[in-house]
């Protein structure tokens, strides 16, 4: 595993956003895995500001969401699919159809993730973004998740509810206790994993994921069985290395 401290999260978006333009200029037309939250906005961010300056290009590309929410509203501000639609699709040329992710909506659940899982190992994610929950969960893969896990319906940890609730209105209750997520082995399955974390809340479960032992009970350590895993952090989220 690859641990790269930068002075801010601005600068770790640059280097992951370098990171793709890298594999489009090797590639033409690359898989992505995004993620959401608030860790890889900086990458989006620079992304976005390269496709402005015409340096950038996904027009050939495609995406696949790491987990969503189940059964909110089609549409919902806050459904990752909405997220990604705002952060990334409306600022960059990655047609929406080319998109993809769990269908929280689903009525056959158990069929839209062995479905899911299928398509997106078929595609073969080159680049997999990722951020780190507190309780250094990956995607919504809480902690006691198998390592050998593919994509699935989870139930959210009451930590998660908290730490979430500030997408809805800052209420753990209004966080939906449902999710679909790709699983662990179905990470693993990309070429390249690259872990973002910044801030102080996260700097224990760096040290966890990096340093700690390889545990189902820290999710996010699972990128030490990774041959080609990257951590980019900010000082203060490598505050406990
Ligand atoms: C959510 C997402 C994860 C994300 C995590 C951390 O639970 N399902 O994919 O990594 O939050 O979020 P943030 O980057 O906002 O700290």
């Amino acid at each position: 595993m690859e641990v790269v401290i930068v002075p801010d999260a601005a600068t770790g978006g640059r280097l992951v956003a370098g990171a793709v333009a890298a594999l489009l200029r090797e590639h033409s037309s690359i898989v992505l895995g995004l993620a959401t939250g608030s860790s890889p906005a900086p990458v989006y961010d620079d992304l976005a500001a390269r496709h402005q300056r015409g340096e950038l290009s996904l027009a050939g590309s495609r995406a696949f969401l790491l987990d969503e929410y189940v059964g909110l509203p089609p549409g919902h501000p806050e459904s990752y699919r909405a997220v990604i639609e705002r952060e990334v699709v409306a600022r960059l040329d990655l047609p929406g159809a080319a998109v993809r992710g769990p269908d929280g909506g689903a009525t056959d659940l158990e069929a839209a993730c062995r479905d899911y899982d299928a398509t997106v190992r078929a595609a073969g994610v080159h680049l997999q973004l990722l951020g780190v929950g507190t309780d250094g969960h990956i995607g919504f893969n809480e902690p006691g998740s198998s390592l050998g896990s593919s994509t699935r319906l989870k139930t959210l940890t009451a930590q998660t509810r908290r730490d979430n609730a500030r997408f809805f209105g800052g209420d753990p209750e209004a966080v939906p206790r449902h999710v679909l997520t790709q699983g662990i082995a179905t990470i693993l399955a990309a070429r390249h994993l690259v872990l973002l974390a910044w801030g102080e809340a996260k700097a224990d479960a760096v040290a966890a994921l990096v340093e700690g032992p390889l545990t189902a009970m820290v999710p996010a350590s699972a990128l030490q069985l990774h041959p080609r895993a990257t951590v980019v952090v900010d000082e203060a989220a490598a505050a406990g290395l």
